[in-house]
């Protein structure tokens, strides 16, 4: 029998694989409601400083606060009420000293079911992670929960970025991570528009309805692990 016939297109040698650009390369936690329920105190100091000044506050609109800042919360909250701007911050300095004296309560006991699992995992799989919030208040809420050294990049509301959508393009910046690279997990509808306005995927956490705009959502992290995740995010296109 004679030499095998070599095929003009039989490759002799292996191609190198292309750089797996589509991979996912970073996962970008946002806060308040995915790490901790923090939105649920942030919305009940808002209930609180409503009943104080006697504005009615309901359940829709108190909900629709998350992912706002401050300032954007406190004009919901006052709806067709007009203060004068000594007045407007004075009322979000009540509001921000009432939520941080729930904040000092927060242990790592307060990590959400899931994340702590999840943040442990994703740099075995070579994810960089960065914790990304609206909140002035963030460093202090991971350091409550224990979870600050976790972070490759905090990016909050003490940064000068003025959207939630930059300080995502800001985090993917300082990771040095494309966009089209980062997931973005989130809770609130203004979060996860941003996200994907931005070119990156998102994982939603909560009701499937206001996180219409995710790559895919889940009740919550739990039970969730990293491998599976990142093969369900890959599979799944932009
Ligand atoms: C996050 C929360 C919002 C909060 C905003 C500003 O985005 O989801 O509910 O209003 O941060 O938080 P801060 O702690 O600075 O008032
Ligand atoms: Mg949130």
């Amino acid at each position: 029998m004679g030499m095998p016939q070599i095929l003009e297109s039989t490759p002799r040698i292996r191609p190198t694989p292309a750089p797996a650009t589509n991979s996912i390369g970073a996962f970008l936690f946002d806060v308040d409601g995915v790490l901790a329920d923090t939105a649920r105190l942030h919305e009940a100091a808002w209930r609180r400083l409503a009943i104080r000044e006697g504005l009615s506050l309901d359940t829709d609109t108190a909900r629709s606060l998350r992912g706002l800042s401050r300032s954007d919360s406190l004009r919901r909250v006052l709806g067709q009420r007009r203060v004068t701007q000594h007045r407007f911050n004075e009322l979000m300095e009540q509001k921000n000293c009432d939520y941080l004296r729930q904040v000092e309560q927060l242990t790592p006991t307060d990590v959400l079911p899931g994340s702590s699992e999840l943040l442990e995992e994703l740099p075995g799989f070579g994810i960089r992670v960065a914790a990304v919030s609206a909140s002035c208040n963030a460093r202090p809420v991971l350091d409550r929960l224990g979870l600050l050294d976790r972070f490759a990049a905090v990016v909050d509301g003490t940064d000068d970025v003025s959207t939630t959508g930059h300080r995502f393009l800001s985090a993917s910046a300082v990771l040095r991570v494309e966009p089209s690279r980062c997931v973005v997990v989130e809770d609130s509808t203004t979060g996860a528009a941003a996200a994907r306005q931005f070119g990156m995927k998102c994982l939603g956490l909560g009701d499937a309805t206001a996180l219409c705009m995710a790559t895919m959502v889940f009740e919550s992290l739990r039970g969730v692990d990293a491998r599976s995740l990142l093969r369900w995010l890959t599979r799944t296109p932009h």
